[in-house]
């Protein structure tokens, strides 16, 4: 039943026409368009849509519309005053408190009550006050920062609040016109000829056209400066936190001698974009932006060039700085807009291009560089894929079996059908049922759903007592680079029969969930047997074929569009949303959105592996290895190789048949192997009275992987002291994806109970030369927080085909009071060529965190999680 009520938001009043039942969140977003508040899980537990009632933080989502009415509302957008910056979104855009920034809506709106309340408030008062809001990136340790800053600029009144700018939308807003250059237009464009797509657009056999017959989309990474001197960088990557928007800025802005605020970044658009694999992988770095460079130091040359022949002078003579090349000599000088105007050149990007080696970075990369979009995501005016709208949209569900594997027996739908305005879509694809239904709002399409009466057959299946002797028992052969693995070399039983002392233990991970803060979220459009997807994946072109093939079109009739995402940690890589809301907006011939419930991203998208790590090892006197054997069954082969120096070694993996859906995890396997093998080596340490620093220093040769041990255990004071009681030290090190990190970290474990609280971390990363190190710092700090998730009480709890904790009430992710303070010791190689950061900090905090709670207690955890209720003695 609808009714007349008055909502109060951000000092405007709203008369609305609503059912009162509807949640506060569902009103403000669909009805209003106020889409700051974020849904994240639908319980009031993750503090995504956080708002202000009367000057009280509330989760709009628990509270419904009718008992908001007549309370003054105030939101993200209304936090702001006079043209000015909230102290707290000021401090957020200064300490960088973000990645993907989807929680930062919510988390000002509780600091900013918070901050009302107490003005200077404690460590401990910011922890309780904030428990509620969930960030998932773990940028706790900032939001921390900025709350004790925005508490220091309301005390000292410092006037560092920017003024609004009123050019926020870096992203585009929900059209399908954005303004991106054609290889027709005026100016000059650079490209990159990428192998990658190349393969995916012609294949193998082909005959190639030559990058220059090819339209921009067709050869690679570009880049256009126009006649005004307007700079656009297009790459087929998707931002989903880790600042890549930012960071390829600060490439093409470094080569061109700019600042990369001049540099606009265009991404993940596969009507716009040159195609892309993916972003995964942590390729960005190292492969798109070494395409970046050639494409910038190209297109400086070309200025240099271009300007050199109009002047006829040498160019050597030449000087290209902000935005100008310049003839010191004779005084005269062009902008990159003048060089550019009336010109329609196209430059294909040379391997050989005169990049700007790391050392001699001076103008935009090797420093920190804040967020490009920063003051989007603080003002809540960013557009993530789950605040799309379109006109005359529709909002879908999809009915979903009550357990994995689950077949449908016979269904009734009439009474949904009968509720005003609701379709529902019935249809059957690959043999499975597809049952959807569509509303008017999300409140009516979830009545709708649950009014639909079903009967399922659900056959008997593993459940978790059961899951490492099933996954044991029931082998499969893997697909593709899936595995098997195996990698020998000497002999293992000769090394053991050598050595001094031998240790066999096994290592279990239980399956864990990204649990990204924005669920899965798509809204689809058909025009004229056109399909336009607007979705949060890191794949975009990827989902353009899964949609390609679940319609049967080629894939230029459909476009997939990824507004800058909230998170994935590598659980965005499918389109089954995409899908699903395609199919709806079929169904019924009009936009449709769809956004999965907390449940449903638990439930229906992907976990991190679980899986049994087998180890056998021996040492010689001095704890030098002689042999390491290690089977991984199941849970992956990445970081299976290990950068100790052993002679005998047999390292396998063995896929099993997973009775959960499982797939791609921030550094997939690697946290999972180096956890058994960090922990076996910290075993044989204290097996032999070695110090387990120096037990690694013996074992290893690679320079680089010593230096960041060195560098952490040089940060914690490592050796210098004791620990105090019930307290324990540990430290783990780590290799993936041609970066290395060291971890070392202190717990303190409560004797009355068990529980563990972990101290301080300290970590040392190496991943080459570093573009920003305020980025890279970040991530490191967001993947420690993450690892200490899955270390301590991350698990996935299931039986017979049903997740028993699909929620943020059941599935326990790091909160504020979990942090520990955490250092970040970078080491910047400036001789080494960038890596991707955003994995491999990640690997080395569980057996960390595990060896220090050995230390403390005595008790030797194999199994991940190592503490979900304490130790148990
Ligand atoms: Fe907090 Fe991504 S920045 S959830």
């Amino acid at each position: 039943m609808q009714i007349q009520l008055q909502l109060h938001i951000n000092n405007n009043i709203h008369n609305l026409h609503v059912d009162p039942d509807r949640t506060l969140l569902s009103v403000l977003r669909e009805e209003l368009g106020v889409t700051g508040p974020k849904y994240g899980c639908g319980e009031g537990k993750c503090g995504a849509c956080t708002v202000l009632m009367d000057g009280n933080p509330v989760q709009a989502c628990s509270v419904t519309v009718g008992a908001a009415a007549g309370s003054r509302l105030t939101t993200v957008e209304g936090l702001a005053a006079n043209g000015r910056l909230h102290p707290i979104q000021s401090a957020f855009l200064e300490i960088g408190a973000l990645q993907c920034g989807y929680c930062t809506p919510g988390m000002l709106m509780s600091a900013a009550a918070l901050l009302d309340a107490h003005p200077q408030p404690s460590l401990a008062e910011i922890n309780h006050f904030m428990q509620d809001n969930v960030c998932r990136c773990g940028a706790y340790q900032r939001i921390v920062a900025a709350i004790q800053r925005a508490a220091a600029i309301l005390q000292t009144g410092d006037a560092v609040n920017p003024v609004i700018s009123t050019e926020v939308a870096v992203m585009r807003p929900f059209d399908t016109a954005e303004p991106v250059p054609t290889k027709n237009d005026e100016g000059i464009f650079v490209a990159y000829p990428c192998p990658d797509l190349v393969m995916a657009r012609y294949g193998e056999d082909a005959e190639i056209p030559a990058p220059e017959e090819r339209e921009l989309q067709d050869i690679g990474p570009w880049v256009h400066i126009d006649g005004e001197g307007a700079i656009t960088v297009c790459v087929g990557k998707a931002e989903v936190g880790q600042n890549i928007r930012t960071t390829l800025a600060q490439i093409v802005a470094e080569e061109l001698r700019i600042s990369a605020d001049m540099v606009r970044v265009v991404l993940g658009d596969t009507g716009l974009t040159p195609f892309d694999m993916g972003t995964f992988g942590s390729r960005t770095t190292p492969v798109t932006g070494a395409q970046l460079w050639r494409v910038g130091a190209t297109a400086r040359e070309l200025l240099l060039d271009l300007a050199a022949a109009a002047w006829s002078v040498a160019r050597t003579t030449l000087q290209i700085t902000g935005g100008v090349v310049s003839h010191p000599a004779s005084g005269r000088s062009a902008t990159f807009g003048d060089l550019a105007r009336d010109r329609n050149l196209l430059r294909i990007a040379p391997d050989d291009a005169p990049i700007t080696p790391p050392s001699a970075w001076t103008t935009a990369a090797g420093q920190p560089r804040a967020k490009v979009n920063g003051q989007a995501f603080v003002t809540g005016q960013h557009p993530y894929a789950s605040d799309t709208a379109l006109p005359a949209m529709y909002y879908g569900k999809v009915l979903r079996p009550p357990a994995y594997q689950a077949k449908l027996v016979s269904i009734d739908s009439s009474a949904a059908a009968a509720i005003a305005g609701v379709t529902v879509v019935q249809e059957r694809h690959d043999e499975e049922d597809f049952v959807g239904v569509v509303g008017p709002d999300e409140f009516t399409a979830s009545q709708a759903l649950d009014a639909i009466r079903t009967r399922w057959q659900t056959p008997l299946q593993v459940s978790q007592p059961e899951l490492f002797e099933y996954l044991k028992a029931n082998p499969v052969e893997g697909e593709g680079r899936r595995g098997p693995y195996l990698a020998v070399e000497g002999s293992v039983e000769e090394g053991l029969a050598a050595a001094h002392f031998t240790l066999s233990q096994q290592y279990t991970v239980e399956y864990i969930a990204h649990a990204p803060l924005e669920p899965r979220a798509a809204v689809a459009q058909w025009q004229d047997g056109q399909l336009t997807v607007w979705t949060g994946t890191s794949r975009p072109f990827g989902v353009r074929t899964e949609l390609a093939l679940a319609f049967g079109l080629p894939e230029t009739q459909i476009r997939v569009i990824v507004p800058d995402t909230g998170s994935g940690y590598g659980g965005k890589h499918t389109g089954q949303a995409a899908i699903e809301a395609a199919r709806l907006a079929k169904a019924v011939g009009a936009p449709v959105k769809l956004v999965w419930t907390r449940e449903e991203e638990f439930t229906w998208a992907y976990l991190r592996p679980a899986g049994i790590i087998e180890v056998t090892g021996g040492v010689d006197a001095e704890g030098r290895f002689t042999a390491l054997q290690l089977l991984n069954t199941n849970s992956g082969a990445a970081g299976i190789e290990t950068l100790y120096a052993i002679p005998n070694r047999h390292i396998a993996y063995q896929p099993a048949d997973s009775p959960l859906p499982q797939g791609s995890y921030r550094s997939l396997a690697a946290p999972a192997n180096h956890f058994a093998r960090e922990t076996f080596l910290d075993e044989i340490a204290h097996s032999l009275g070695i110090d387990p620093l120096e037990i690694r220093y013996r074992n290893l040769q690679d320079e680089r992987m010593k230096a960041v041990l060195t560098a952490a255990a040089d940060g914690f004071g490592w050796g210098k002291s004791t620990p105090a009681a019930h307290h324990g030290f540990g430290l783990a090190g780590g290799f993936d994806k041609n970066s290395y990190i060291a971890t070392c970290a202190e717990v303190y474990v409560n004797p009355a109970n068990g529980q563990v609280k972990v101290v301080r971390v300290v970590a040392a990363y190496d991943c080459g030369a570093i573009i920003n190190p305020d980025t890279v710092r970040n991530q490191v700090e967001g993947a420690l927080v993450q690892g200490l998730g899955g270390a301590l009480f991350e698990r996935i709890t299931f039986a017979n085909g049903r997740l028993l904790n699909a929620n943020f009430g059941g599935y326990r992710v790091p909160r504020f009071g979990d942090i520990p303070t955490i250092e970040v010791v970078l080491l910047d190689r400036r001789d080494i060529s960038p890596a991707g950061a955003g994995e491999t900090p990640i690997v080395a905090i569980a057996p960390a965190i595990g060896n220090a709670i050995f230390q403390a207690t005595g008790v030797r955890l194999r199994a991940l999680p190592l503490a979900p209720h304490g130790v148990q003695r």
